[in-house]
């Protein structure tokens, strides 16, 4: 039938416009989807002749052009051209550049003025000579240069100056201009979580234990140091998060982490990998220097056992540099003050292949197992996932919780989505619970093989 209307066409040297009962004709074949395809190469056939306007304008809007797409398109076109050249006409303005107009500019002066603020040099202040007086001097160390006996500038104060502290010289005189902060690798400051994560505690489906665990090790000495102080114990350092896979560790600790007012350090463990001797480590203690410069902080580090494994001897050396690393936070773990502002996070799901001297007490002493949700969990992992999701109105999650036995948060999340998938394909806007009980099918039994929990089962 297409092909009679395209020879038609093709046939006749003035073609005729399309009339109403060929408009009907066309439409028939779109609403039938499997000659969709057809009718669209007869419309495109038919587009490229010319045809009459009124026709077109129809064939145009048939094909999900609205009528008057062509003429918005001239009309944008136009503006832009005429905004152009209104740009054109007036000129760059001074305000767009920031500077000012070409003819007030007085570069000589500014010459002079660059020369006299010369650049200040780096260095480091090792010593005050007798401090708290008026006469006292700083022994400072200009690397590669030497080192210098020195007063202070006109703008610092003694109060200012500790030692050991990176300052700011000036070339002449070598007097101390200004405190520097301390040097801290770009990339570990990049770590901070300043963004606070969208995910609180009731995004976390069951864990109940687990997040009361993790709020007593975070957030108790935090806001209520005295009690641990008038029963003189330590508060626990850090925790350890293990389980399977998609548990929810690192859900619980973003929860942690937007919970908190305290700084959050998210460090993801092959991060601290480094291709030079010394450099993971040295990541580490600035990590810790940071950490101790605030009031209050948490450090999470994700997926641990990149470098927290075991130590052992490969007779090759490849991995000490990773075990250095590791030696590293075991020190710093070491080296602050249990009731210091500072908990340690930590997540993995191989706990059997982290060496000892990490996880021994006093060190991490909490450790959460994330364990399989139960049937209840489950419900409620079901529930905190739809609650986005167009459903329809009764369907039973506990039925549903009750067909993924042995399931992770991460598989239940998937079944959300699948069943979200079925019912885009089958053109619905609602989720029905038919949708789920599919979605189970083909998440929880058919994607069996590449389930990690039956591996996890025999670890914990
Ligand atoms: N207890 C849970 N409650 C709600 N969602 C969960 C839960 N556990 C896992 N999930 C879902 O699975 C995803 C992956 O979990 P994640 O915490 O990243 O796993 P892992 O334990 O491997 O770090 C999360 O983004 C979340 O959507
Ligand atoms: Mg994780």
């Amino acid at each position: 039938m297409t092909r009679d209307i395209e020879d038609e066409i093709r046939d006749e040297k003035n073609p005729r416009p399309l009339d109403e009962d060929d408009i009907a004709l066309l439409k028939t074949y779109v609403s039938n989807p499997l000659s969709a395809s057809y009718s669209v190469r007869a419309i495109e056939g038919l587009s490229d002749l010319a045809l009459g306007e009124s026709s077109l304008v129809k064939v145009a809007s048939f094909r999900g052009l609205s009528p008057y797409s062509a003429a918005n398109k001239k009309v944008e076109k136009e503006i832009k051209e005429l905004a152009k050249r209104i740009n054109d006409l007036c000129g760059i303005k001074e305000s767009d550049t920031g500077l000012a107009l070409p003819s007030q500019w007085d570069l000589v002066s500014d010459k002079q003025m660059m020369q006299e603020e010369q650049p200040l040099q780096v260095a480091r202040c090792t010593k005050i000579i007798s401090p708290n007086t008026e006469d006292a001097k700083y022994v400072i160390n200009v690397k590669q240069i030497a080192k210098f006996v020195v007063g202070l500038g006109d703008k610092v104060s003694p109060t200012d100056i500790e030692e050991g502290m990176r300052v700011g010289v000036d070339r002449t005189k070598y007097q101390i201009q200004i405190p520097l902060p301390p040097k801290i690798d770009p990339s570990v400051t990049m770590m901070t979580v300043e963004e606070k994560p969208d995910v609180t505690y009731n995004d976390v489906g069951g864990c109940k234990e687990q997040i009361e665990k993790m709020r007593e090790v975070v957030e108790l000495p935090m806001l209520h140091p005295e009690k641990f102080v008038k029963l003189g114990i330590d508060p626990p350092k850090g925790v350890l998060c293990y389980g399977p896979p998609g548990t929810g560790k690192t859900l619980l600790a973003r929860a942690v982490a937007n919970r908190t007012d305290a700084c959050f350090i998210r460090v993801i463990g092959s991060e601290l990998v480094q291709k030079y001797v010394g450099e993971g480590a040295r990541m580490v203690r600035e990590l810790f220097q940071m950490a101790r410069s605030k009031k209050a902080c948490i450090v999470f580090f994700d997926e641990v056992d990149a470098i927290g494994g075991a130590r052992f001897d490969d007779g090759v050396g490849g991995d000490n540099e990773v075990q250095r690393t590791m030696l590293e936070i075991v020190n710093q773990l070491d080296g602050f003050d249990a009731r210091g502002n500072i908990k340690v996070l930590m997540a993995t799901n191989r706990p059997d292949t982290l060496d000892p001297a990490l996880l021994r007490p006093g060190r991490l002493d909490r450790k959460v197992e994330f364990g399989l949700p139960d049937l209840e969990s489950r419900t409620q992992i079901f529930k905190i996932h739809t609650r986005t999701m167009n459903c329809e109105r009764d369907i039973r999650f506990e039925l549903l919780a009750r067909l993924c036995p042995n399931s992770t948060g991460a598989d239940i999340r998937s079944v959300c989505t699948e069943a979200g998938m079925y019912a885009i394909r089958a053109r619905r806007k609602t989720v029905t619970e038919k949708d789920f009980l599919d979605a189970v099918n083909k998440v929880i039994k058919g994607y069996q093989k590449f389930s990690a929990t039956p591996k996890y089962m025999v670890y914990n």
